[in-house]
């Protein structure tokens, strides 16, 4: 792997590149980091995207929702993800009630986001109610990624994280607001814990690219939370995750056998320490 500094790079991964990976068929590769040494691993192994998603509220900072998260949490997550990454195209969420009250809050958001933190876009959940405000953010020149189906910013809206978009009127708003997005100049789309044959209409019928969590295999490209798919977070398992790492239990052994080492005496031998 390179280890060119990120500014020399002529392999970045930018939105443009996401854009045209849908109109050549090659699925985009996201996962979330939150810190440094995440960061650099996902992104030597050759990741596309990675989000700093709002997710570090329960994974890194142990809350139940992500509406805790603060703009200041958000900025020093994603300032730590930045510096460990290359070639990756990095991703903040804007927190919640960060960018819902007005269009220029919104921005002042998204600008701190991009000028503090060094993230190369931000990602906002909504659809139509937030399309003036996506296109004041735009037009500032910040890509913006959106959000639709599950967005969990809304949980005590929603009051449950079942699917969404299941019912006919709720899957017709959902393609809507997946048009006025891509309208008010969104270059992507997550959409979370929707059918699959709605995910599959929706990725048709836009030019953008869908990024799928929980929605199937028709989407443009896939995101999991790297902490559940890693088995970090042994208590999650919905149906649409794949575990591809048993983490929790390699970290569990290897702090037992150090913990037995110390306790033993055994560590540090003769090789491990000053003479
Ligand atoms: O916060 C997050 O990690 C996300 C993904 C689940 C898409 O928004």
């Amino acid at each position: 792997m390179s280890t060119k500094k990120r500014s020399d790079r002529t392999d970045k991964v930018t939105t443009q590149t996401v854009v045209e990976m849908k109109q050549k068929g090659e699925n985009i590769s996201m996962l979330t980091a939150y810190d440094y040494t995440m960061a650099g691993i996902l992104d030597e192994a050759g990741i596309d995207v990675i989000l700093v998603g709002d997710s570090a509220s329960n994974v890194m900072a142990g809350f139940d929702t992500t509406v805790p998260m603060t703009l200041e949490h958000m900025i020093y997550h994603t300032s730590c993800v930045v510096r460990g990454v290359s070639r990756a195209l990095v991703i903040a969420d804007l927190p919640f009630m960060s960018y819902q009250v007005t269009a220029k809050e919104a921005l002042i958001s998204a600008g701190r986001m991009m000028k503090e933190a060094g993230a190369h876009a931000v990602k906002l959940e909504g659809g139509k109610v937030i399309s003036k405000t996506v296109k004041k953010i735009v037009d500032a020149g910040i890509p913006v990624m959106g959000h639709l189906g599950l967005t969990p910013q809304s949980i005590y809206k929603f009051g449950t994280y079942k699917v969404r978009a299941k019912e006919e009127e709720e899957a017709e708003q959902l393609l809507l607001d997946a048009k006025k997005l891509e309208k008010a100049g969104v270059f992507s789309i997550v959409l979370e814990k929707i059918p699959s044959p709605l995910a599959k209409r929706v990725t048709a019928e836009l030019s953008i690219p869908t990024i799928g969590i929980g929605a199937g295999a028709h989407c443009d490209g896939q995101v999991l939370v790297t902490h559940d798919m890693l088995g970090l977070n042994k208590d999650f398992s919905p149906r649409f995750l794949r575990r591809y790492a048993d983490l929790h239990t390699e970290m569990s052994d290897a702090v037992h056998q150090y913990i037995g080492d110390v306790k033993k005496g055994d560590f540090p031998n003769e090789q491990e320490q000053y003479n």
